[in-house]
């Protein structure tokens, strides 16, 4: 197949990939309305068509959290990118690396940290679970600045689990059981990949967190951790700890946006973890605009959930987003054809941008204003 657009990675994606990792990522909580949400209101946001402007030099060079990048948006973290394609963290930093992009590192990924470091020579970010095992949390801060990160990001949205019905059903497991085993068999590409790659293990955890050896007692304590507690306080404390700029990420609330911004935060991911978390919640993208007029004075919005084109990276950059994170595109171009399929990804998005930006009459990403865009019901 040519791969031309996103939904193409997916499809590809979809056939080469073992079914409960499919969806696992192909999921929101409870009745995925907030996940379908995401993208449906992307197609409410018309653009404005403009003509008669000179569009020979257009550029999408801009800075996302003071960094310099060649297009608006970041991989976000993602857990398990390793097992969705074998060393899938490293290509995908890799990837970004090559287009001057930032990757963003899950704590729950397989690659660890150091691994990522080791692998790729541009700093990345890394994106912090604040689990209850505050001991685990100090040292995960210590050990991303001494791999070299060069931004901490903080998820907020996450203090309790949003139920995906698909997880429980196919019994999500990186040890595969019986149904599982035969679905794999029908992904020779992957199990091969798989069989002879390096050994699956959560990098950053195991062997870190007290009283996790091995995959049955990480999962046990995957699932212990997650912490009610978190609270405004405790984002003072990682500030502290690890004494850099830091990123909010999950914020979804005009409130939420401004006690950030009177605690003097820099940069904010207006985002609802893709549908992943409060099932019911608005979409990103349709709260930025009011987070925007509240707080983007003081603060730097980026935004994530349902981003599948250039043209929705237009739209966040009129609605007031700097830049996009993007989730699910990148599983699928990385599970559907590896790093290659991350650099294809990426030359799509610029293409696409570009497009959008030329028949939109811009040259310039900050020319984008709300001006340029309308909501259709
Ligand atoms: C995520 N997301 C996520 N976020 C986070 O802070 N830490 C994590 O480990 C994960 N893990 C994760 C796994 C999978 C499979 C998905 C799809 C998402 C949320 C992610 O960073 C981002 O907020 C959403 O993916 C954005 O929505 P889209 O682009 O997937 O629609």
């Amino acid at each position: 197949m040519t791969i031309t657009c996103v939904e193409d990675f997916r499809q590809v994606y979809r056939s080469r990939v073992p079914r409960m990792f499919y969806d696992y990522a192909e999921s929101g909580s409870y009745t995925e309305s907030t996940f379908r949400q995401n993208e449906s209101d992307f197609q409410r946001l018309n653009i404005r068509q403009r003509v008669g402007v000179d569009i020979r030099n257009i550029t999408t060079l801009t800075e996302m959290a003071g960094e310099s990048v060649n297009l608006p948006l970041a991989f976000a973290p993602v857990g398990m990118l390793g097992i969705q394609n074998i060393g899938g963290e490293i290509k995908v930093a890799k990837a970004a690396q090559k287009f001057g992009v930032p990757f963003i590192l899950s704590t729950m990924s397989i690659a660890s940290v150091e691994e990522v470091a080791e692998a790729t020579s541009a700093p990345f970010w890394f994106q912090l679970y604040v689990v209850k095992d505050r001991d685990f949390v100090r040292e995960m801060i210590h050990r991303a600045k001494a791999a070299g990160c060069s931004r901490l990001v903080i998820t907020m949205d996450l203090s309790m689990l949003g139920q995906r019905h698909r997880d429980l059903k196919n019994k999500l497991s990186i040890r595969p059981n019986l149904k599982n085993l035969v679905n794999i068999a029908t992904k020779p590409r992957w199990a091969y990949e798989f069989a002879t790659g390096p050994a699956v293990s959560f990098g950053n955890v195991v062997g870190h967190a007290k009283g996790v050896d091995d995959l049955a007692s990480l999962l046990t304590w995957a699932a212990e951790m997650v912490d009610p507690a978190l609270d405004w306080d405790d984002v003072e404390w990682i500030r502290r700890e690890w004494d850099g700029p830091v990123i909010l990420k999950g914020i979804l609330d005009v409130e939420d946006a401004r006690i950030a911004a009177d605690m003097g935060i820099e940069t904010i991911v207006v985002s609802n973890h893709g549908g992943r978390q409060l099932d019911g919640a608005g979409s990103s993208i349709s709260w930025l605009p009011r987070i925007a007029d509240a707080v983007s004075d003081r603060v730097e919005l980026l935004l994530d959930s349902g981003v599948r084109s250039g043209m929705d990276i237009f739209r966040a950059r009129a609605m007031g987003a700097s830049g996009v994170l993007l989730g699910r595109a990148m599983v699928y171009a990385l599970g559907a054809m590896g790093q290659e399929g991350v650099e294809i990804l990426l030359s799509i998005l610029d293409k696409e941008l570009r497009t959008t930006m030329g028949l939109a009459g811009k040259t310039q990403l900050d020319d984008i204003s709300p001006k340029d865009v309308y909501w259709t019901d």
